[in-house]
């Protein structure tokens, strides 16, 4: 017969905490159509927003006709910038301290800018309404190549900032020109090139690409005129922060605004930015009286809002003759289109570039950027990435191997011999990070066993003698990459948003009979929070993850909090989680000992439970002190069990990860074809094992889209080429390779829980793995770089100029 007492690995495992492999709680709703998303809300009277857009990258706006569209039945309204200017509405700040037209105010200044926004009491009408408005343009030059946008008669395209020398990151050179921001020691960088046995030079640029979540950007805002409340609905990764801008735009006292973020279909960055669409639907509730719902379609989504990367990196690397690296620079030319619209930490305005020396101990770095503007959409959004690590990180691991090249080494050896050592950390890199803890040579030397890698690179060898011999017409890629993230913004002292500091939050209450509510400042977009933290909280508190309602996003309840991007939610949430649960856990002690009459030292936890020390068998459970909490309080303590926890991070967290590629390349057709795929991830202390391989999955075919096809490409009038979904490649579950998970588990040494972040780490090391890949096939024939996306027609063409389709 059973034992009815349960052992201590029952108690364990009935928690479900930190370490098991908990099923998703949401997906019970989201598998069974009963998510609730932007586009679900549906309130009384509700109108629909829809714009009207420029098809010219750039042009005057001359006259804007709306009398046909008003005599479209059901249109109610055309809004243009004229209508916005008396409130200050027509311009809106931008998250990089720029500023941003929210309707057109004279010219245009990229494909899709919106012009004008149509009220209706319908979709339809709406959208009938929007081709019924005439809208007078002259064209003006286009500007796509941020390098000509430099030169000195190119044409103007910010007249608003026109003779300002001054920008929001320090001296403009040009009419072009956002900022410079220099990192490093130019001079000592100089100096190591100009000395070095040997330096290669490379320009590595990172293609435009978007984030295009499955559910695109919307809001329904809901101006109730009797109680002065503003209710937004919206696709908001940072509610809090979104609610602090919509208040001091519009004027509207904070407490009289509450922000929601409903469920979100996948963010990453995409829903980081204010658009256009949630102004012009705030205000048009304000005018109607009636809720308003705006919804972007598909191709509004890819030619309008936050795309990501656009790098030109120009990088020197300086060796010794045996490999040992001595110096780092970087010059990036950094495409923000039209609006600096980036969504960097404040002081950060080319985010965490500056990871750039990625995994590896060099001594002597330097780095500037440049920002441009262009005739392009504005955004510059971390796509699944921590502000611009993953530009930072697919710069230095191709850098590698273009050095590699030059010094005729294994490029895997190479890596080795320039990794910071274990010993080395807390490490102080040159660029000006203090990355908190790794073992890349633990991780390093099990991926290469794993994949069994001599024995690849001697069938590489023997596949390229079969090519030579004309035995077959493919050629072996093996692509390396060992990268370091930066997650968990941040700091306060270093990071804010708009001067707000990047701390987050999180409140637990636990009712009288032992199960609890806890809000966070965060807002999942897919990554499983409800699951995930309520397992933090189980482990720190003993409760079980499944007696545990976990609630984001609404700011009306939530603490203040700075929201979800860049993998931060478990470097900085998870950690205020934890901090409350500690509270919480502190006064649980106290009255467990209250009850147990000892000494509160008297007593220690025990997974579920307070025991008295040396006497197990006297204990009373979290159960029942939460019942005790609200009915027997400790004379002269408060009654209740919640807590509050605002997180302020010492440091970032730095998640590492080796990756290895197997490619094979079809030389005639250009087919890549993923023949292998090993992830070895490190985010320290692992929560849920199951959802971290998901996040790697996802961030892993993330990667494989950008590097293998994604791309928004711009003809030279400013044209989107690739607003649509066939244009702009989504992998399927037909292109998707199978995935190879791994881990180590190097712990944050000031996390309260020694997690790292994980969400982005697959898309940080993936990209340059893919690319890596390409570039190995073709290096016994001379190839140093070629450009993303490696789609077939590029990769036929490289191998044409190669010379290997005579
Ligand atoms: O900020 P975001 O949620 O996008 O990224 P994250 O903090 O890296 O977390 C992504 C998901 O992985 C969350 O559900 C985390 O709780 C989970 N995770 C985990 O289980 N263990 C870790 N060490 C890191 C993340």
């Amino acid at each position: 017969m059973k034992d009815e007492v349960p052992t201590t690995e029952e108690r364990v495992a009935n928690l479900k905490g930190m370490g098991s492999s908990r099923k998703r709680v949401e997906d019970v709703r989201f598998t069974q159509g009963r998510g609730n998303y932007v586009d679900d809300i549906k309130l009384d009277g509700m109108l629909f927003g829809d714009f009207v857009r420029s098809p010219y990258a750039h042009a005057r706006v001359t006259t804007i006709h709306t009398e046909e569209a008003m005599k479209v039945p059901g249109v109610l309204a055309v809004i243009t910038a004229a209508d916005l200017e008396p409130l200050g509405l027509h311009w809106m700040p931008t998250l990089a301290g720029d500023k941003q037209m929210v309707l057109a105010d004279g010219k245009v200044l990229f494909q899709g800018q919106e012009v004008a926004f149509v009220v209706a009491t319908d979709r339809y009408a709406a959208a009938d309404g929007v081709e019924a408005v005439e809208v007078d343009y002259e064209e003006l030059p286009v500007v796509v190549d941020p390098f000509k946008a430099m030169e000195p008669d190119a044409p103007v395209l910010r007249e608003d900032l026109e003779g300002q020398t001054e920008g929001a990151h320090g001296p403009r050179r040009h009419h072009n020109h956002i900022f410079t921001w220099e990192q490093g020691d130019k001079d000592a960088t100089e100096a190591v090139m100009a000395e070095a046995d040997v330096v290669a030079e490379e320009m590595i640029y990172y293609h435009r690409t978007h984030p295009s979540p499955l559910e695109t950007c919307g809001s329904v805002a809901s101006m109730d005129k009797v109680t002065g409340k503003l209710t937004l609905w919206g696709t908001f990764q940072a509610p809090h922060a979104i609610r602090t801008v919509v208040s001091l735009i519009s004027g509207i006292a904070e407490h009289n605004i509450r922000v929601i973020s409903p469920d979100i279909g996948g963010g990453f960055g995409n829903k980081v930015g204010a658009y256009a669409g949630y102004v012009c639907s705030v205000v048009a509730s304000i005018v109607t009286g009636k809720p308003v719902k705006w919804v972007e379609d598909r191709m509004e989504n890819l030619m309008s809002t936050a795309f990501a990367r656009d790098y030109w990196m120009q990088g020197k690397i300086a060796a010794t003759k045996e490999g040992k690296i001595t110096g780092l620079w970087c010059h990036t030319t950094a495409d923000h289109g039209g609006f600096d619209a980036c969504a960097d930490p404040t002081k950060f305005p080319a985010g965490f570039m500056n990871i750039c020396t990625g995994s590896y101990d060099i001594p002597t770095a330097y780095l500037a950027v440049d920002g441009v503007y262009t005739n392009k959409a504005p955004g510059g959004v971390a796509y699944r990435c921590s502000f611009r690590v993953t530009e930072a990180a697919y710069f230095i691991e191709r850098m590698i191997e273009v050095l590699a090249i030059k010094l005729n080494m294994d490029a895997a050896e190479l890596r080795r011999i320039n990794f910071i050592k274990k010993e080395q950390f807390p490490y102080n890199s040159a660029l000006g990070w203090e990355y908190d803890s790794g073992d890349y040579h633990t991780a390093w030397d099990k991926a290469l066993n794993a994949v069994g890698y001599d024995d690849l690179r001697a069938e590489q060898a023997q596949q390229l003698e079969d090519f030579k011999a004309g035995k077959t017409r493919r050629l072996m890629g093996i692509g390396l990459t060992h990268f370091t993230e930066i997650v968990g913004a941040g700091p306060v002292k270093n990071c804010d948003i708009l001067g707000l500091g990047m701390f987050d939050s999180c409140e637990i209450r636990i009712h009288p009979t032992g199960s609890a509510i806890a809000r966070l400042g965060t807002i999942s977009q897919g990554q499983g929070h409800a699951t995930t933290f309520a397992q933090i909280i189980a482990s720190e508190i003993g409760i079980p993850a499944d007696d545990i309602t976990l609630e984001e996003g609404d700011t009306d309840t939530a603490p203040y909090g700075l929201g979800t991007y860049g993998s931060r939610s478990t470097p900085v949430a998870g950690a205020a989680t934890a901090m409350a649960g500690r509270k919480i856990k502190a006064k649980a002690q106290m009255i467990a000992a209250y009850l147990l009459e000892v000494h509160d030292d008297d007593v220690e936890f025990d997974v579920d439970r307070f025991v008295v020390k040396g006497a197990p068998e006297r204990f009373k459970t979290m159960k029942e002190i939460a019942f005790a909490a609200y009915n027997q309080a400790i004379p002269g303590v408060e009654p209740g069990l919640e807590a509050v926890s605002y997180y302020d991070p010492p440091n970032m967290t730095y998640p590492f990860g080796a990756y290895i590629c197997v490619l094979d390349i079809d030389v005639d057709t250009g087919e890549a074809e993923v023949r292998k795929f090993y992830a070895l991830d490190d985010c320290g202390t692992r929560i849920n094992p199951m959802i971290i391989e998901g996040q790697v999955h996802g961030g892993l075919t993330e990667a494989l889209a950008i590097a293998m096809g994604q791309e928004i490409a711009y003809d030279e009038m400013g044209n989107n080429k690739s607003a649509t979904l066939m244009d702009f490649f989504i992998p399927t579950s037909w292109e998707t390779p199978n995935y190879e998970t791994d881990h180590t588990t190097t712990p944050s040494p000031h996390h309260p829980i020694g997690a790292k972040g994980v969400g982005e780490s697959p898309n940080v090391g993936g990209v340059p793995c893919f690319s890596n890949a390409v570039h190995d096939a073709f290096r016994p024939f001379g190839l140093t770089q070629s450009h993303m996306p490696h789609d077939h027609w590029r990769i036929w063409k490289t191998a044409n100029g190669l010379g290997l389709h005579s």
